[in-house]
């Protein structure tokens, strides 16, 4: 296999076609004071033309339509949008996708290839979950960041750097170095112009703006019928703590227009305030509770499942899954290591 092609294939260079600066937001609903701030934030920062800058938000707040809105929204929206999502690669070849590679620079390396730093040109390299990048490559990161200057893997010469870089993260930081995993220049570095996306339940009011949103939007993708919310259900929605955000109220209220019936939208079409709620919105089947047979079962196998079974629920979310089970990442990342817990699809 030529595992210099598959590595330069996972990239993915998505097509740049930039609304107008005014428009680069509008995919963004919400009327809160606390959403239009972060906007207005995000907006000042795409139009002063800002090189580095830091999405922060928990999972499902819109950390990546918002760093779609900062390469809208300002000079670099002529170029390219190339996401990288950081933890999806281990370290080699996520080295060799960002800074390129000379040809033999490694096994597999056949010809010389641009890294993504390069191809995002005069556009925006979107670096999602940050936190996840390895710790020897954050000085290289560093590097290119501060002095605008790459190296290929395997090349002496240095390339200058054009574009933008949106990093963006739904774990702190801060934690992140606190434990080591994470270089505090680094964090400094990216910290400079900080969008902190505030998580739905501070957004007042947006939950009903957005649920109705994603109602019409959802019976005109099927092409059924566009429901009203029953005021009911939009005071269950109202009342739910959405830790998945918005993309959990997407989620539920997608499934509530294909499978609901009648004239509105009812709170039972929701199915919310069912503990199984959140494992459904995320596909995961329900389960029954942790078994424990007349015999007894061992400690250790009862906190593999728990493990597993948390981790299917946050779909691989460790974050997520370490703050539900009250543990550090590390300590979950020694667990799934340990118990040879695997993705489904590993
Ligand atoms: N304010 C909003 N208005 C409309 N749609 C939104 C809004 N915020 C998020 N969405 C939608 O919710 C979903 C999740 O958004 P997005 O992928 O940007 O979140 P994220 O913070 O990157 O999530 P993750 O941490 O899981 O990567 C997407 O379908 C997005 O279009
Ligand atoms: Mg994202």
């Amino acid at each position: 296999m030529n595992q210099g092609l598959a590595l330069v294939e996972t990239g993915g260079v998505s097509a740049p076609v930039g609304p107008e600066a005014s428009e680069a937001f509008a995919s963004i609903v919400g009327d809160s004071p606390a959403l239009r701030r972060c906007l207005a934030d995000a907006r000042r920062i795409a139009e002063r033309g800002a090189r580095t800058v830091l999405v922060i938000g928990e999972t499902g707040t819109g950390k990546e339509l918002f760093a779609r809105g900062i390469h809208a929204g300002g000079p670099a929206s002529d170029g390219p949008f190339v996401p990288v999502n950081c933890p999806a690669l281990p370290a080699s070849l996520l080295e060799a996708e960002l800074f390129g590679y000379e040809r033999g620079a490694f096994t597999g390396a056949r010809e010389r290839k641009k890294g993504l730093l390069e191809v995002a040109g005069e556009g925006t390299l979107f670096l999602d979950e940050v936190s996840s990048l390895p710790l020897d490559l954050q000085p290289k990161l560093l590097r290119a960041l501060e002095d605008r200057k790459i190296r290929r893997v395997g090349g002496l010469e240095e390339i200058a750097i054009r574009c933008r870089v949106v990093a963006a993260t739904n774990e702190s930081l801060e934690t992140a170095v606190a434990t080591g995993r994470f270089r505090a220049d680094l964090y400094y570095r990216l910290n400079v112009l900080p969008v902190t996306i505030p998580p739905l339940r501070e957004r007042e009011g947006d939950v009903t703006t957005l649920a109705r949103h994603f109602a019409r939007e959802a019976a005109e993708r099927n092409g059924v019928a566009v429901r009203l919310l029953s005021p009911e259900a939009l005071g269950v929605l109202e009342a739910h703590g959405w830790p998945g955000n918005v993309r959990e109220l997407k989620n539920v209220v997608d499934r509530a227009v294909v499978m609901g019936s009648g004239p509105s939208i009812g709170s039972d079409d929701l199915h919310l305030g069912r503990r199984r709620a959140r494992a459904e919105d995320r596909g995961v089947a329900e389960h029954p509770g942790i078994e424990i047979p007349p015999d007894g079962r061992t400690l250790a196998s009862i906190e593999a499942e728990a493990v597993a079974r948390m981790l299917e629920i946050t779909g691989w979310n460790k974050s997520a899954a370490a703050r539900i089970l009250e543990i550090s990442r590390p300590t979950l990342t020694r667990k799934i290591r340990q118990y040879g817990i695997r993705p489904p699809n590993a």
